[in-house]
């Protein structure tokens, strides 16, 4: 929108005025379009983003703030920041980690034990690195590890 309106307007204004003043009208034109756009820059649509959007937004809400009672939020809360290893159980294989208080949430979350390793490592790193979160990152190796530790089970 911003990029349309910015174009629009330099070239309506070209259009206005003489030959000479088109070179700096477009620098101050590019400058004011730079500045306008900077303003306001979309999130990175990464990865672990998309993988977010697609499996967990419907619940946790797109800055992770959850649905008072029904889904908790994944900003503020501890499985999300705490070791990956709960964290991994509990998303793939729904081994309920002791820091998550019992009762407090009317629903029930899905496990996703049939995303790969590479798709819960950036989706979850995600997790752990927004929202306010800043936890440390999820390898695939940390996920395949996870997976064998509960298959030989
Ligand atoms: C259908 C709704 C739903 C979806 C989809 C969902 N969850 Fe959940 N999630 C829940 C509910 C409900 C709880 C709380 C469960 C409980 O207390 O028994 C929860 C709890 C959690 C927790 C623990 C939060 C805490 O309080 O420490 C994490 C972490 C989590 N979910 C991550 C995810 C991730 C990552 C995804 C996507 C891959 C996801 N969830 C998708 C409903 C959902």
């Amino acid at each position: 929108m911003c990029l349309q309106f910015g174009l629009g307007g330099y070239f309506r204004l070209l259009s206005a005025c003489g030959r000479h003043q088109g070179p700096l009208l477009a620098l101050l034109l590019g400058v004011g379009l730079l500045a306008g756009c900077t303003q306001e820059p979309a999130p990175p649509a990464t990865v672990g983003r998309r993988l977010y959007v697609a499996n967990c937004v419907a619940c946790h809400q797109s800055r992770g703030e959850g649905i008072r009672g029904v889904q908790p939020p994944l900003a503020g809360t501890p499985v999300p920041v705490g070791e990956p290893e709960p964290l991994l159980a509990w998303v793939m294989f729904g081994i309920r980690p002791n820091s998550l208080p019992q009762g407090l949430y009317s629903g029930m979350m899905p496990q996703f034990g049939y995303l790969d390793d590479t798709q819960l490592a950036e989706l979850l790193t995600y997790v752990r690195s927004s929202f306010g979160n800043h936890a440390s990152a999820v390898t695939p190796e940390m996920v395949a590890t996870a997976r064998r530790v509960h298959l030989n089970h």
